[in-house]
């Protein structure tokens, strides 16, 4: 017998931005902070990468967790030009250990993720990514090397 927990009515939603506000290191703390304590009591996990102003986020928990905290992060004043890419029922979670794990990566690193190179040569980061792609930066960093880099 397995010893994993099977929670029921769990998705993801996946959003990206279009470079909006610049974040210092600090604002980046504080954001991550905050969002660390309110996930945990909301039953969120997930991953936040972040390259020159423009964010990629994924959310997973509880369907109706999810959908409220997405409401407020897309009425937040700090970035506008959002677009939910997936939101879709999961089996399990990908990021079960991080109540949202953070990692700031350059368009260098981008392009080195396969499946992806074409893309971050030509458009502006994260910026109409589609379904496809943001499930290879999502696999990326579920399985791969580059999960290592979340912080
Ligand atoms: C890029 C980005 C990611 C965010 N991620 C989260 C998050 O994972 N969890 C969270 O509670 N707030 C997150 N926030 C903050 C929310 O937008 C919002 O400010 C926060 O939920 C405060 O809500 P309150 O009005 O209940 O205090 C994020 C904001 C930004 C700009």
């Amino acid at each position: 017998m397995s010893d994993e927990v099977v929670e029921n009515d769990l998705i993801h939603c996946i959003y990206c931005n279009a470079g909006t506000v610049r974040f210092s290191e600090a604002d980046m703390v504080s954001l991550l902070e905050k969002a660390r304590e309110a996930n945990s009591a909301l039953g969120v996990t997930g991953m936040l990468l972040y390259e020159e102003g423009s964010f990629f986020q994924v959310l997973e928990g509880p369907a109706e967790s999810v959908d409220a905290l997405y409401e407020k992060i897309f009425r937040d004043k700090r970035h506008r030009r959002i677009t939910k890419i997936i939101r879709e029922s999961i089996e399990a979670r990908n990021f079960s250990e991080w109540t949202m794990g953070y990692a700031g990566v350059t368009r260098q690193d981008l392009k080195e993720i396969e499946g992806l190179n074409d893309f971050f040569y030509t458009k502006k980061c994260f910026t109409e990514l589609d379904p496809g792609r943001a499930k290879k930066l999502l696999e990326a960093f579920k399985d791969g090397n580059w999960r290592a880099s979340l912080r």
